[in-house]
């Protein structure tokens, strides 16, 4: 099999080419990316050299940087390339519109004519908006809040509409939110993993009484492969645990395996239209035989063993500190 994987210099890109080579080494990948801020080539120097493996630098929403893959038929696209991070959307949403929406729509096109057999869209379940308490099903409204869900969720609704209008074989994946090795250390684990380790503390927007559902890389991965090789295309699936967690708890969970105490804790303004709670049905994507495998407790020992034996990998990434700077922005911006 041939595989084009965009975005694979990112974390989860990068996990799913790990994955791949360690479960399917006679497949062929091609990872295309931008190499923004968070696409980084260090994930992959232990494949780098793999005969299997190889790596186009490009821009999704480019058709001149599309067209360095004019050679290639691939029987699948699984795409990861994204702006991913929330903070930033409410700084500089453009950006988001431009790979989100216009990229994936490159993308959808790009498997219209034929280059790719079928397309694997990576969402988010953030393009349902927040819930107090119930759970999002595939196809639950799309209600996105922040620039960041509302251009994933411009993105999944054109893969729609070329489901219908043009029979093109794309696969959606609306997941609950990653934590595992890789991650850039802006997000909430692994900046508060990376935080802890450097002798900081971990920043909790307003009371941190917000929910999030965490799954671990490899769970996400395996549900990926599934989708690859076993979904029906025209098909959408939510990927979540059922692990949902407020991000005081969180915060707690981590606090605890460095035995620090809340003193380590610092309460900051909250981010501008921050979603109280996701959380998804996954009962879909079980009943193709997927399910979980990494408890969160297991998951997040794992990470931050991670984190503190690849100390160089991360501290070369961390060249301000993110807070600090969102909310000074936050406040130059009359957002806070
Ligand atoms: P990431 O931010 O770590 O990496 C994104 C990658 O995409 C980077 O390598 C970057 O260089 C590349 N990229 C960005 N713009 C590009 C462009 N225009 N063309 C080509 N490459 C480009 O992302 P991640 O956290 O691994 O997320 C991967 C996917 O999963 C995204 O689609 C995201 O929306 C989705 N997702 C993420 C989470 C999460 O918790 N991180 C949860 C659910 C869904
Ligand atoms: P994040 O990792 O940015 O993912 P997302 O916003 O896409 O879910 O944040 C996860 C949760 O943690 C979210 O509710 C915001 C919160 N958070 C903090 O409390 N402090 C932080 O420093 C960050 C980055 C996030």
């Amino acid at each position: 099999m041939k595989l084009l994987i965009t975005g694979g210099a990112g974390f989860m890109g990068s996990n799913f080419i790990h994955y791949l080579l360690n479960n399917y080494p006679d497949y062929q990948i091609v990872n295309f990316d931008k190499l923004t801020y968070a696409g980084n080539l260090d994930n992959l120097s232990h494949v780098e050299n793999n005969k299997n493996y190889q790596f186009i630098q490009g821009d999704i929403a480019s058709q001149a940087d599309l067209k360095k893959l004019k050679k290639h038929k691939f029987d699948a696209l699984v795409n990861y390339a994204a702006e991913t991070h929330v903070d930033r959307s409410i700084l500089s949403p453009l950006e988001f519109s431009h790979t989100n929406a216009l990229g994936t729509h490159e993308l959808l096109e790009f498997t219209r004519r034929g280059q790719a057999k079928k397309m694997i869209q990576i969402s988010t379940d953030e393009v349902f908006g927040e819930t107090q308490t119930k759970e999002f099903f595939e196809d639950s409204p799309m209600r996105p809040n922040s620039p960041y869900s509302a251009s994933k969720a411009a993105g999944d609704l054109m893969c729609a509409a070329y489901v219908r209008t043009f029979k093109t074989p794309v696969i959606v994946a609306h997941s609950c939110n990653f934590y595992g090795p890789y991650q850039y250390p802006e997000k909430f684990i692994a900046l508060s993993v990376t935080n802890l380790i450097q002798g900081k503390k971990i920043p909790i927007y307003g009371s941190g009484s917000n929910v999030r559902e965490w799954i671990y890389t490899q769970d996400h991965c395996r549900a990926i492969d599934l989708l690859l090789h076993q979904a029906e295309t025209g098909r959408v699936f939510n990927i979540g645990t059922q692990e949902r967690f407020t991000n005081l708890e969180i915060a707690e969970i981590i606090l605890k395996k460095f035995n620090l105490d809340k003193s380590r804790l610092e309460f900051i303004q909250d981010r501008p239209g921050h979603d109280f709670r996701y959380a998804v049905n996954s009962d879909k994507l079980k009943k193709l035989g997927w399910q979980p495998q990494t408890k969160f407790m297991q998951g997040i020992e794992q990470t931050i063993k991670w984190y503190q034996e690849h100390q160089s990998w991360w501290r070369k990434l961390q060249d301000k500190n993110y807070q600090q700077y969102y909310q000074a922005q936050y406040k130059a911006k009359g957002l806070s």
